[in-house]
């Protein structure tokens, strides 16, 4: 069983509970007849508050295979947020009727809010430009199936570092194994935020910072492509200007290695040329699947943890945090800012970081 009863940031898991996932999606993908009345009678609750074809199609897929059923909206408009219930009550109503929530919202933090009040696990599927885990799990799960390894790579990021949260959440995960070194291949506007370059500083992670996908592509075993999150931008000009910046094209790949892979966890707009498709280090397709079977094997370790009832309540911080899209100042969620150094404070819910 794991230890944690929800999943809503990588750090979540730890590296063994990763790796005995692994092991369990390997199994159902090898075996899956043994796994299609593992969920019967069990409910999942799909909350999606944010558009999605993979993600929820994934998570939906896999509990349908797993025997069990889903419940849920793929649109806020039919939900009770349009009549202003905040997501810590839609947590608790949830947890009334289903055995495990999907959750993906446009605020970070807010998977956190529901887990903090929901009697059953909560999984989190995307919070705002913050984070997205089984994404995550999926691209280490992609890593295990086709090198045999989560260690010892180069790993090209290239798009939008700024608001991606797979980038985010990849980063997360990837610091706890050895010899990991990163290029981050974005416009200036768009460079990974703060937190997370003083982040590979802290673990000693080897990265460089680099415009062009020329700068990069040669050395990377892993070139993770990603789209510019036109969702995300308050400067309807400045997205323009930048969303065709990226176009992984044939011509880029024939300086990529032999034995490189090209990553995207999809949906792709321009940043990979179609033709690109054809080459066998093409791995994005393929890359989506494996997101099923380790969905699977998460869900089944999760129910396990089963209903734990949670009385929270928590005292709110003076400081409040400064973030605009973090939950805490759409909902009167009590501000937690949490000292977590000297003069250093982080918010509970998005990570947001201040100081003194
Ligand atoms: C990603 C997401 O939602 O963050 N998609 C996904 O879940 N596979 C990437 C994106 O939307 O660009």
């Amino acid at each position: 069983m794991l230890k944690t009863h929800s999943l809503i940031e990588p750090q979540d898991l730890s590296v063994e509970e990763i790796d005995h996932l692994f092991a369990l999606a390997d199994d159902i993908k090898n075996r899956p007849q043994l796994y299609v009345n593992a969920c019967a009678g069990k409910l999942m609750g799909t909350l999606f508050y944010e558009p999605s074809t993979r993600t929820r199609l994934s998570f939906e897929s896999a509990m349908n295979r797993l025997g069990g059923r889903v419940v849920g909206f793929s649109d806020p408009a039919s939900s009770s947020a349009t009549k202003g219930e905040t997501v810590a009550d839609t947590a608790r109503m949830v947890s009334a009727y289903a055995d495990i929530i999907v959750m993906r919202h446009p605020w970070e933090g807010a998977p956190k809010v529901a887990s903090l009040y929901s009697d059953i696990p909560v999984i989190n599927a995307g919070d705002g430009g913050h984070n997205h885990p089984t994404q995550t799990l999926t691209d280490l799960y992609t890593f295990h199936t086709v090198f045999g390894r989560t260690c010892d790579l180069n790993i090209a990021l290239c798009g939008d570092l700024k608001f991606g949260r797979t980038v985010h959440s990849l980063i997360l995960a990837m610091s706890r194994y050895k010899n990991v070194s990163f290029s981050l291949i974005s416009p200036k506007e768009l460079r990974l935020p703060d937190y997370l370059l003083d982040f590979m500083k802290e673990k000693q992670i080897p990265y460089k910072e680099v415009e062009k996908i020329e700068d990069a592509i040669a050395e990377c075993d892993v070139l993770y492509m990603t789209r510019i999150q036109q969702e995300r931008f308050s400067d309807k000009d400045e997205y323009e200007r930048l969303k065709d910046c990226y176009e992984l094209d044939t011509e880029k790949m024939k300086l990529a290695k032999q034995d490189m892979i090209v990553m995207h966890p999809l949906p792709r707009v321009k940043e990979i040329s179609t033709e690109v498709d054809y080459d066998p280090r093409a791995k994005y397709f393929r890359q989506a699947r494996y997101g099923m079977f380790i969905r699977m094997a998460l869900i089944l370790e999760l129910l396990e943890g089963g209903y734990q009832p949670k009385n929270t309540r928590l005292v709110p911080t003076e400081r409040k945090c400064s973030n605009p899209r973090c939950i805490c100042n759409h909902q009167d969620e009590p501000q937690q800012m949490l000292k977590i150094g000297e003069g250093v404070y982080r918010c509970l819910y998005c990570d947001h970081t201040e100081k003194d």
